[in-house]
């Protein structure tokens, strides 16, 4: 640990499925990781940040299978090839200092001495298995704690399962893990403790089954063959052996464990909250410091997932609104302890009211101002503190430790509520100091120069305080205000820049975007990929034989053709149908020909149409082209028969 530090911090998200693509609701808990990451590097923590992927089990193998690869090469691509896992989190800024796969030969061979130890202390024993088992939720379950003969946790079917399998004593546990739920913070927020108590504790916590022999992609129990371990035990200590637990890879326990804390989904709590201390217990290692069950992002009050077809890609929206703009958005608009139901238009008005005409209109005007009326750096000629600069001053000194306050609860929506609340008051106070009428007289000058002042000091605290949210956002800031301090000493003071502060113009931070247009176009985005080639449905029509015969279809050759007059559609072509008289064709195909690009074709006419007449000149019939449509442009290619073929023979 460094001299200056104020202590090591161990922060960890879940690791990941690659069982599929990412979605918005992934990344939120990751940015909420990530953000608490960098609040604690902001206030001196020296902090590790853990994330990973979790690609064992039976979904993947199942997965792998289906796309006829090995599950090896299934998960690489997910997590390694392009836009997959470690894109995402480059993308997003996410600035974790480790990442485990549980594939890595570390982890692998960690957790077959982890199931060792707890086989040879009697907490890990064989038995038979006999219950339901849920696929997708790699759950095993009882008759009892299935809901409607479901799973409790997705709803979807269950399957009988009996064969024989390890056990973990979870139910010699069970005293030990209540006592911890309901009578320390280990759980939080407090409202799922009685969730866990009620329905798993409460009724009896049995024994959990902790290897299958069903498939094969997974931890094989070295002493065992055939077995594999449950997947969760290989999960969950995925937070351990990334720190070195059980392996030379890494040495980093000793600073490290215990977790400060574990950011997880709430469905995933039952998992971190009885299982993972029970199997600490069992080891007699120190448990983690705290267990945080955040909510779920909701599209139209029901759950993100693919198979409603309603996944948001954060690509997408990154491309659209930009990446500073969508982590703001998951932490300002949701309590993090709750679940949210997410929109493209809340996600749309939250960047106009808050990013574009609160901060993005401060930062603008105020540096638009400094520099009309004093150029490049501000005077040091300015006047004192008046009675009405209190207020704000005020805001701002007590900010920084107000919001401190609601981080170190994971309060993100509330820190940054009351940043926003210093930045709507410091708009007000440019509109109660009409900076435009002081910098209309010499005398105004020196308290205007206090006015700008003031309103770059308060934009440099709370652009400090949006680091963890905005990292790239803070550092343009810091760079407006001519690359003003916003270390964390330096944000509970006002007054750090220095009195001639230069400011730097620049384009706005977060362009308005006009909500109309931008809905209809992710709206177009998300409607399903046309096929590249579209053809004309088929006619149900039938057309009786004879009439068909009647038609007569002739080999002709373009002798000359040309543009038609004040028309961009039509060509006039003049063609040796065999017969000696030229014949005279108007077809609309201007847009998909040059003229002379035609002349000297063989080409297939039905030549007894009757005559029509188009822009005055006569056609006396049709050439016959193939259309289909292409990435959704029409197109249009006129049917060429070998020059080969004579002037005038039948088609038939
Ligand atoms: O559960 N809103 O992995 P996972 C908010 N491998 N969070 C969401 C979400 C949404 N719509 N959808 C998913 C696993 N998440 C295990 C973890 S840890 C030892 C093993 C969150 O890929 C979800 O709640 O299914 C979970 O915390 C995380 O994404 C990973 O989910
Ligand atoms: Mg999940």
């Amino acid at each position: 640990m460094c001299e200056k530090c104020r202590g090591n911090y161990y922060i960890t998200t879940p690791i990941y499925y690659p069982s599929a693509k990412l979605h918005i609701g992934h990344a939120y808990c990751t940015v909420a990781t990530d953000t608490m990451a960098r609040f604690k590097r902001l206030q001196g923590y020296n902090v590790m940040f853990l994330t990973g992927t979790d690609e064992h089990g039976q979904k993947i193998e199942d997965k792998a299978k289906e796309a006829g690869v090995t599950p090896q090469q299934f998960v690489d691509n997910i997590v390694t090839g392009p836009k997959g896992v470690l894109d995402l989190w480059k993308l997003m800024n996410i600035s974790y200092d480790r990442f485990i796969r549980t594939t890595d030969d570390y982890h692998v061979a960690a957790i077959q001495k982890i199931f060792k130890k707890m086989y040879d202390n009697g907490d890990i024993y064989k038995g038979t298995y006999k219950g339901k088992y849920c696929k997708p939720c790699e759950s095993f379950w009882t008759e009892s704690q299935l809901v409607d003969g479901k799973c409790p946790d997705c709803g979807g079917p269950v399957q009988d399962a009996e064969e024989e399998a390890y056990f973990f004593r979870l139910s010699k546990y069970a005293g030990r893990v209540q006592d911890l739920l309901e009578n320390t913070d280990f759980l939080e927020p407090r409202s799922r403790v009685s969730e866990m108590v009620n329905n798993f504790i409460k009724p009896g916590l049995e024994d959990l089954c902790v290897s299958r022999t069903s498939f094969t992609w997974g931890v094989p129990v070295d002493f065992d063959p055939g077995h594999v371990v449950y997947v969760w035990i290989d999960a969950l200590f995925n937070y351990m052996t990334a720190l070195g637990f059980e392996n030379d890879k890494y040495d980093d326990l000793e600073a490290f464990w215990p977790a400060d804390v574990h950011f997880i989904g709430k469905e995933i709590v039952r998992f971190h909250s009885i299982i993972w201390p029970a199997m600490l217990m069992s080891l007699n290692l120190p448990l983690p410091k705290k267990v945080y069950g955040h909510g779920w992002l909701l599209l139209d009050g029901g759950k993100m997932s693919k198979s409603k077809g309603n996944v948001v890609d954060p690509y997408i929206l990154a491309e659209h609104f930009g990446v500073d703009a969508l982590r703001f958005f998951l932490l300002r608009s949701f309590p993090f302890g709750s679940d949210g139901n997410f929109s493209n238009e809340l996600l749309i008005n939250t960047i106009n009211v808050d990013l574009a005409n609160d901060l993005g209109n401060l930062v603008s005007r105020t540096v638009a101002m400094a520099q009309k009326y004093f150029g490049e750096k501000l005077p040091t000629e300015q006047l004192a503190d008046e009675e009405k600069d209190a207020e704000l001053i005020s805001m701002v000194s007590g900010l920084r430790d107000q919001y401190e306050a609601e981080m170190e609860k994971y309060a993100f929506q509330n820190g940054l509520a009351l940043v926003f609340k210093v930045i709507s008051r410091a708009n007000k106070y440019i509109d109660e100091n009409a900076p435009w009428v002081l910098a209309k007289t010499e005398e105004g000058k020196p308290r205007l120069a206090k006015v700008l002042y003031n309103l770059l000091e308060t934009i440099r605290v709370c652009g400090g305080l949006l680091t963890p949210f905005m990292p790239a956002t803070s550092e343009e800031i810091a760079k407006r205000l001519g690359g003003a301090r916003m270390d964390w000493d330096s944000l509970n003071t006002f007054g750090v820049l220095p009195a001639d502060v230069a400011t730097v113009a620049g384009p706005a931070l977060f362009p308005r975007i006009d909500m109309e247009k931008e809905l209809a176009a992710l709206e177009e985005l998300n409607k399903p990929a046309k096929p590249a080639i579209e053809i004309e449905p088929y006619s149900d029509e039938k057309v009786d034989f004879d009439t068909f015969c009647k038609s007569d279809f002739r080999a002709v050759k373009v002798k000359a053709c040309q543009n038609v007059k004040k028309s961009d559609k039509l060509l006039q072509f003049t063609l040796d149908d065999g017969t000696g008289t030229d014949r005279q064709i108007l077809s609309g195909i201007a847009k998909f020909y040059k003229p002379e690009e035609l002349v000297g074709k063989t080409l297939v006419a039905i030549t007894n149409l009757p005559p029509r007449k188009m822009m005055g000149r006569e056609s006396n019939g049709m050439l016959l082209s193939a259309v289909h449509t292409e990435k959704g442009e029409e197109k249009l290619n006129l049917v060429m028969l070998d020059d080969a073929i004579p002037a005038g023979a039948k088609l038939c």
